[in-house]
């Protein structure tokens, strides 16, 4: 009996020490399993006077009892403070804000190629897309500008092969548009176009915006109108515009088209090389062998046509001066166009 009180004791001391379940069940199996002295001390139980037995079986079966209870009452205090370390570890505050997604800009050109795709669909253009990879007959033939052109040397082009390359203007759309469709024709085809050119004012790849009017009787003056038109909503401003007698292949007469300065207001500044004038683009009237090219009866049709440079209009209407900021896509100055 006091080997009994020894063990209980001992036993208590220890579970008291336990601190984790792994160590309450070794302690369980050491003092409550089959081999434990617990089953000793009750196979001893055979060896003792039968009158004592009854009453220290009682006491060892009361021992164990308490035992067992202490190490119930342990085991779920143990388990009840895990419970809790890992509710503290794990607390999620559902008051909290959520994570902030950071939001990206439009580029600068997209913008502008926006802003300029919105103005024509109001004036009942439709927006056509054209590929960057052409053929020859797209890109030149059609457009007059046949093998031996001298144009051909002012477009620097990227070549795959002798009749595949990347587009060097949007014009060739209008010949697709043309191919694809019938008369009367409203499109612009705003796009990328690639030169073998690259410097402070010159990037091998590059934005323009063609435009196509193609219906009976349009003349010079539907060209002059629709353009100022455009530059005067563009730049917001009542802006004079200049036509420039010029030299296109597929349009005739052609001409190039001026801006007045939109920094100097016309007086001579840094931006228009002390001109007053900006130059925007270039435009004419359909030429009646590219209608013809195009599948137009150039006796019953007349066209016009334009084509500008949207890096351009982008520098312009933000007061950028180095076209090559739209392409280094520092995030510094993409940040200025949210
Ligand atoms: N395609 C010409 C270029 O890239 C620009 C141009 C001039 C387009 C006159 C036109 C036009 O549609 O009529 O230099």
């Amino acid at each position: 009996m006091d080997l009994l009180q020894e063990l209980v004791e001992q036993a208590l001391q220890k579970v008291a020490q336990a601190a984790t379940l792994v160590e309450l069940e070794q302690l369980r199996v050491q003092y409550l399993g089959k081999k434990s002295q617990f089953s000793e001390l009750m196979k001893g139980l055979g060896t003792l006077d039968p009158k004592e037995r009854p009453q220290a079986g009682a006491r060892i079966h009361a021992a164990r009892e308490a035992l067992q209870e202490q190490l119930n009452a342990k085991f779920l205090q143990v388990e009840r403070q895990a419970r809790d370390r890992q509710l503290a570890a794990e607390v999620v505050d559902v008051t909290l804000p959520g994570r902030k997604e950071p939001r990206g800009t439009l580029h600068p050109v997209r913008r502008v190629l926006n802003r300029i795709q919105l103005m024509f669909q109001q004036a009942g253009f439709a927006v056509v897309d054209g590929p960057e990879i052409e053929d020859d007959f797209h890109n030149f033939e059609a457009l007059n500008i046949p093998e031996q052109h001298p144009a051909r040397a002012m477009h620097d082009t990227f070549y795959f092969d002798a009749h595949t390359l990347l587009r060097t203007h949007t014009s060739p759309v209008q010949i697709r548009t043309m191919e694809q469709g019938k008369p009367p024709f409203r499109i612009i085809c705003p796009g990328r176009v690639y030169r073998c050119d690259s410097d402070m004012t010159h990037s091998p790849m590059f934005h323009q915006v063609e435009g196509l009017l193609v219906d009976e009787g349009i003349n010079f003056a539907d060209l002059k109108g629709l353009v100022a038109d455009f530059l005067v909503r563009y730049f917001e401003q009542e802006v004079a515009v200049r036509f420039r007698p010029s030299y296109f292949p597929f349009t005739e007469p052609s001409a190039e088209i001026d801006v007045q300065c939109v920094h100097c207001a016309g007086s001579g500044c840094r931006v228009c090389k002390q001109t007053g004038w900006l130059e925007i683009g270039g435009c004419g009237l359909v030429h009646p062998s590219v209608l013809q090219h195009g599948g137009v009866d150039s006796r019953q049709w007349t066209g016009l046509a334009f084509g500008m440079g949207v890096e351009r209009l982008a520098m312009l209407s933000y007061g950028v001066q180095d076209l090559r900021l739209f392409f280094e896509n520092d995030v510094r100055f993409l940040r200025q166009f949210a």
